[in-house]
């Protein structure tokens, strides 16, 4: 699997909806808590199979905006979970040269898993490998929402014109700011919809749809979906003349 992928046409971004964790439970009669446990391992295998072929940014939803809808007790389970993971995964992610960062509205999170994102994304702050950016408290409509209102700031203050706004202007007030667009999204659970995900940054992203549930996701998986992106012609609005190489 691995020896298939090209790797010189390997995407510099891959974007992860990680979804299926609450029917893979379901599915062998536990509670959603048990699919979001044993959705670390497919982390982890992403993370690791993303590593080891030299993707350089990765990005996992992880909590959306919309998942403050659910029941408490899962919410909470799930923040509790993740400040689990964090401490106990940080030796590993140290070792694989792995930084960290987070985009969304962290600050809405319990103060103790937002204190604990915040230390692991400075105690990762000069590794060099992989980075992996954690979706929490995250929309697409929210985060432009926010540039937009970070823009008419600026506007207001008279450090902008409306004139000098361009679409870069908008791509650098996205807490993606600096990161370049994923070339490949991957959802899995079967579902085909990016439920406000990334929406700017997904302009002209390749879609793969898997049918697995998170927690059976493994790097097999991660390298089937490069497999396929690798395949696939990308044109940008151009003719599949133009594009040829
Ligand atoms: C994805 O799995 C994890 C989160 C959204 C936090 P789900 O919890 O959405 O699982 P399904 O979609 O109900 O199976
Ligand atoms: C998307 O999954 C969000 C995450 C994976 C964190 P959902 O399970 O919340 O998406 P919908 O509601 O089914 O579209
Ligand atoms: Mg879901």
């Amino acid at each position: 699997m691995k020896e298939n992928i090209d790797r010189n046409n390997l995407p510099k971004h891959i974007a992860i909806i990680m979804d299926g964790n609450g029917r893979w439970a379901k599915k062998q009669g536990a509670m959603r808590i048990f699919g979001h446990r044993n959705a670390i391992q497919a982390v982890r295998d992403a993370i690791e199979g993303a590593g080891e072929i030299g993707i350089q940014h990765l990005t996992l939803f992880s909590f959306s905006t919309e998942n403050w809808s659910r029941p408490q007790d899962e919410i909470q389970a799930l923040m509790q979970l993740l400040v689990e993971t964090i401490v106990s995964e940080m030796p590993r992610v140290m070792k694989n040269n792995v930084r960290l960062n987070t985009i969304g509205d962290i600050k809405s999170l319990p103060t103790s898993t937002y204190e604990k994102l915040v230390e692991a994304v400075h105690q990762t702050s000069t590794n060099t490998g992989l980075t992996v950016h954690f979706a929490l408290s995250y929309s697409g409509q929210w985060e432009l929402t926010e540039a937009a209102k970070r823009i008419a700031q600026k506007v207001s203050e008279g450090k902008l014109s409306p004139e000098e706004i361009t679409n870069a202007t908008v791509a650098d007030h996205l807490d993606t700011a600096g990161i370049p667009d994923p070339e490949l999204m991957i959802r899995t659970s079967g579902e085909f919809r990016i439920s406000n995900f990334l929406l700017w940054q997904l302009a002209y992203t390749e879609l793969y749809f898997s049918d697995v549930l998170w927690p059976d996701f493994r790097k097999e998986h991660l390298f089937a979906a490069i497999e396929d992106y690798q395949k696939r012609e990308r044109r940008f609005g151009k003719t599949g003349e133009q594009v040829k190489p």
